[in-house]
């Protein structure tokens, strides 16, 4: 290897050892990093595909609950997946199979991820602006995941994610499912509130490269959990994580995928809000029970008829 690697590695080798005597036991390594690393170096140029070996000595992930926990069959399928896939880059590929982590190990690793996104500043603007960065709340094994767009003001204040008006009715919507905040995850596209200097009052849409520059944060979130369905609220969302702009009215309803994660989109609770009519919360209810079927949740009678006229 040349003498500008030599310097490399040795800078990171010292680095490393100043971190550990200063205490610190875990550092931030981005997931795809961290599978590439546990690959096997290549042999030859032309390398079969690897299949990855399911780790040894890690405590297993605890079970997901209340909806019931994956297929041991597809866990299987997921490790066994060729490498190739980690390097798709498309927002439409397969996931990356990645090794699921030990409990302990993804713990760790979401620890790093938010503690980094503490202490962005990359968003001058918005990291000037802002009371709390709003990381995301809720079970990092979740089956389900809700993504919206940006926090506003409640939620700058208190640090979490749709704990304003729109985020009473997406608990309502949650509960009505079945389920609790505490039992899914909840993030933004955007981590910090867009900042509206001299404004008075509302809300201003993430710009494109505030959400350009965030959303290695969701990717990493997701990553880590790896949610068995994705829910995009408003069209925000879509673009954010999709990179459509088809229009969520046209979308919502429509199964989309995420990197091989089944995502529906459906309308932003804020938008109930404001049209109150019963076919549009009957729409996103529909969204919701299809996002349940697909999750093989129970569903009762009455939970279907919801909004039904
Ligand atoms: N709207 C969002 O998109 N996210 C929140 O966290 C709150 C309101
Ligand atoms: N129109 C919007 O702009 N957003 C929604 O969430 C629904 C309709």
């Amino acid at each position: 290897m040349s003498v500008a690697y030599d310097r490399l590695l040795e800078a990171a080798i010292q680095h490393l050892h100043e971190l550990k005597q200063s205490g610190a036991r875990f550092v931030p390594v981005h997931i795809e990093t961290l599978a590439r690393l546990t690959r096997p170096a290549p042999t030859s140029p032309t390398r079969p595909p690897i299949h990855r070996p399911a780790r040894a000595q890690q405590p297993p992930t605890p079970p997901r609950s209340p909806i019931a926990s994956r297929e041991p069959a597809a866990a299987r399928r997921a490790l066994a997946a060729p490498v190739e896939e980690l390097n798709a880059s498309s927002a439409d590929a397969r996931a990356p199979s990645i090794p699921a982590l030990g409990a302990e190990e993804k713990l760790a690793a979401f620890a790093a991820v938010r503690q980094r996104a503490l202490a962005c500043v990359k968003c001058a603007n918005l990291a000037a602006a802002r009371k709390n960065v709003v990381f995301g709340v809720g079970d990092i094994n979740a089956q389900l995941m809700f993504v919206g767009e940006a926090p506003g003001a409640d939620e700058d204040a208190q640090g979490e994610p749709f704990v304003g008006r729109a985020g009473q009715l997406l608990t309502r919507i949650i509960q009505t499912m079945g389920l609790s905040r505490e039992s899914v995850y909840i993030a933004n596209i955007l981590k910090c509130r867009p900042d509206t200097p001299g404004w008075s009052a509302g809300n201003r849409k993430p710009t494109t490269e505030e959400m350009q520059t965030c959303i290695p944060f969701l990717h990493e979130q997701i990553d880590l959990i790896r949610p068995r369905v994705l829910v995009a609220l408003g069209g925000t969302a879509v673009e954010g994580l999709l990179g459509k702009t088809a229009g969520i009215t046209r979308l919502r309803g429509h199964w989309q995928s995420y990197r091989g994660i089944p995502l529906m989109p459906t309308y932003h609770p804020s938008f109930l809000l404001r049209n109150q009519a019963l076919s549009e919360k009957r729409r996103v209810w529909e969204d919701m029970l299809q996002v349940m079927e697909r999750l093989e949740m129970p569903i009762s009678d009455k939970q279907r008829s919801f909004f039904a006229r």
